[in-house]
């Protein structure tokens, strides 16, 4: 059996099962290289305080290197026996250095050095998280911009609204990444904090200086309260919320493409590179890849709820329950990236059926508040006007055909105002452009809105 770490106080046999049960390096092991990163900048500071000395400091440097550098070769095992990341480390160490190993965790505690370790990893993964979102926003853009002459029925309820353009569609998202983006950069100055030195709850009596380990690891600040900095879990929350709204986000997306990709819309085209076929029917094309992303939607939000739910009855300070922060939160990282790239990766290859799209906005009533806003500039109030258009359209409905099919007598008949060039106004495209309200469908006004919406990326 292995010699514990603490092994001092405990006379017993350690059992293999429960010592399974305790360990967290079959995941925590990912924490590798920002727990030597916290170790050596540790080590720095005890040196520079004269806590050990200068040789030593080396040793442990140099050691700690090596140890990073065996276990990137694949010639380094840890042992559950050992627990976790912290103590595997230290051992090989010791191993690889003698007793001086044993010098590096002097005024600290795994509380702290866990702690530090998390904030660095959510840190980088965040700024990883960022790019891929900002190179999703460069996407949407060149599509919208290449698609400007595409318009599509917009939907409420599911229901054909109004037209629009497609790139004003797609826009929607650009949007909703930004917001997404924000949320992130501004969740990284509750993140850039150093807990190092907080000890395992209460600091400690060595003469450390916490502002030179901050500097060393490229933290931006300081936790005020060594037992806040050894309890705070908020950060790790915050990052899986916004991590569940952007794949909330990706899922509503998906959700559309999967529409649109149906044989009743037929839309747009997937790359057979981002769909699966059938087992059985030779003729499917499924669009497997938005049907995941949809489905792991549901993975983040599960971790963002059991973090929740793992820090609410948790008094101050380190339980071990917390643990449990670290597999929902490496799962849900990895979700969202490769999310982000494979969605990014489906928008450049797709293709919009541009004829279908034409047509679809031909022939349907989504035209009708075209009518009745024309009107309403002959002077009828817009209620009237409403009545007098529901009329036309369940007239036309039961005579199977579309607004534009009306004869000028039929038109006439409905209402005496309307006039030959209502025929104009019906037709998708002018409908379209006559919305060039700020923010509105209208080909200036999107052209506007990209502008609007590159110049943010270049900030
Ligand atoms: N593996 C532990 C975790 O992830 C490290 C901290 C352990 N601290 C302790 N006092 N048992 O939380």
């Amino acid at each position: 059996m292995t010699k514990k770490a603490w092994g001092g106080r405990f006379q017993g046999e350690a059992i293999e099962w429960v010592d399974e049960f305790n360990a967290s390096i079959h995941f925590d092991n990912a924490l590798i290289e920002m727990d030597v990163a916290g170790s050596i900048a540790h080590a720095t500071m005890l040196a520079k305080q004269a806590i050990i000395t200068d040789e030593e400091k080396d040793e442990i440097t140099d050691g700690l290197k090596a140890v990073l550098h065996d276990y990137k070769e694949g010639n380094l095992e840890f042992s559950v026996s050992r627990e976790d990341i912290h103590m595997n480390i230290e051992h090989a160490l010791i191993e690889k250095i003698g007793e001086t190993g044993g010098k590096l965790h002097t005024a600290r505690s795994r509380n702290d050095q866990v702690a530090t370790d998390m904030h660095l990893y959510v840190k980088g993964r965040v700024q990883e998280i960022i790019e891929s979102i900002e190179l999703m926003q460069k996407t949407i853009i060149g599509l919208a911009k290449d698609n400007m002459h595409v318009i599509m029925p917009g939907y409420t309820h599911l229901q054909r609204a109004q037209p629009v353009l497609f790139s004003h569609h797609i826009m929607v998202y650009f949007w909703m990444l930004k917001r997404d983006k924000e949320r992130f950069q501004d969740s990284l100055k509750r993140i850039d904090i150093s807990p190092l030195g907080a000890g395992a709850i209460s600091g400690t009596t060595f003469d450390i200086d916490r502002e030179e380990t901050k500097q060393l690891l490229g933290f931006s600040d300081l936790y005020q309260n060594s037992m806040d900095a050894v309890s705070d879990r908020d950060y790790i929350i915050e990052t899986l919320s916004n991590i569940s709204l952007v794949m909330v986000h990706l899922s509503r997306l998906s959700e559309e493409i999967i529409f649109w990709m149906t044989e009743e819309a037929n839309f747009i085209q997937l790359s057979d590179q981002f769909t699966t076929g059938s087992s059985m029917m030779p003729q499917k094309k499924n669009p497997d890849m938005a049907e995941l992303i949809r489905g792991k939607s549901a993975r983040t939000t599960g971790a963002l709820t059991s973090m929740l739910m793992l820090l609410k009855g948790l008094p101050l300070t380190y339980n071990k329950d917390m643990q449990e922060d670290k597999e929902g939160l490496f799962d849900a990282i990895t979700t969202v990236t490769g999310s982000l790239k494979i969605m990014n990766g489906m928008l450049e290859t797709m293709e919009l059926n541009e004829d279908v799209l034409e047509k679809s906005v031909e022939e349907d009533f989504s035209n009708a508040t075209e009518l009745a806003d024309y009107l309403v500039q002959k002077g009828v109030p817009f209620r009237n006007a409403h009545e007098v258009v529901g009329r036309v359209v369940l007239k036309c409905i039961n005579e199977q055909k579309y607004l534009k099919d009306l004869s000028l007598e039929e038109f006439k008949t409905e209402h005496t105002a309307i006039e030959e060039d209502i025929y104009e106004v019906l037709t998708p495209k002018v409908m379209v452009d006559r919305r060039n309200s700020a923010g509105g469908t209208g080909t200036e006004a999107v052209e506007e809105q990209i502008k609007i919406a590159e110049a943010s990326l270049m900030n």
